[in-house]
């Protein structure tokens, strides 16, 4: 039998072929009615009471120190080094610039500096920071190996929509006394075009380091890629979430 609500959405009703794929169990998504992968993944990831981004702790990774990657004798003992790594701290992942700290954000921090125009002061944001490890390393390249000028008076803002990430930052930048003078952190929805202000005529870099694939999106379906694709759509039934996967409406 077809769920209630294609009774009350006929042309969902009409072009629907419902398939529920998969069982989850979770308690992010409150009411009955479907909602677009979009709307699930918002509240998912960032509901200020239950979102995975708004926990205090755990929702990125840190490394208590840097992988000594010179001990390390190829990639099988990487792999091992990683394996115990993810054993002692009880986290999903780490991103690339946790795991190869300092060295990811200096590559990122050194093409800066090789490209800049740096007769105008520097000037960096950072969409999405995470703990702050990015925003600490390029701030250590940029004071040990850019003129005196470029370090002082460089500019680096930080948006970030978690507010325990935003202070995490902070707190991570503000090892380095120095730093804190050049760093701020604006706790906004980067998508939220309002939060940008007026337009800025003066050169910035913009880095976002494993962020687009945390935004809500929307997601098409096709078994094999040639049969027409369909629109996934979420819908909490018994406690449980179900995919849904509707053909796309032709005019
Ligand atoms: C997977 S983490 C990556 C953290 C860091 N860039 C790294 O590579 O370790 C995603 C980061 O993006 C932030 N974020 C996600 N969506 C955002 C948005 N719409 N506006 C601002 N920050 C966002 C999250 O809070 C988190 O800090």
């Amino acid at each position: 039998m077809a769920p209630a609500y294609l009774a009350t959405i006929p042309a969902l009703r009409r072009a629907a072929r419902w398939a529920p794929l998969a069982l989850f169990s979770s308690g992010i998504v409150a009411g009955d009615k479907p909602v677009l992968v979009r709307d699930f993944v918002r509240s998912a990831l960032y509901d200020p009471n239950h979102g995975y981004f708004s926990k205090r702790s755990g929702p990125v990774g840190v490394l208590d120190s840097a992988i000594r990657f010179h001990k390390l004798d190829g990639r099988t003992a990487y792999m091992k080094h990683l394996d115990k790594l993810y054993k002692m701290h009880d986290i999903s992942w780490f991103t690339p610039v946790e795991l190869f700290k300092p060295w990811y954000a200096y590559a990122i921090a050194a093409s800066i500096l090789r490209t800049a125009n740096l007769s105008v002061p520097l000037k960096i944001y950072e969409i999405g920071g995470g703990s702050g490890t990015c925003a600490k390393c390029v701030l250590d390249y940029m004071m040990l190996n850019a003129p005196p000028k470029v370090y002082n008076n460089m500019k680096y803002i930080s948006v970030e929509i978690s507010s325990s990430l935003a202070e995490k930052q902070l707190e991570t930048v503000g090892e380095v006394q120095s730093h804190l003078s050049k760093f701020t952190v604006e706790h906004r929805d980067a998508t939220d075009i309002a939060g940008w202000g007026s337009k800025d005529p003066q050169p910035c870099w913009v880095l976002m380091l494993e962020v687009l694939d945390n935004l809500p999106h929307d997601l098409v379906y096709s078994p094999d890629q040639v049969s027409a694709w369909m629109e996934v759509w979420i819908e909490k039934v018994n406690g449980r979430f179900v995919i849904l996967f509707f053909k796309f409406q032709t005019p």
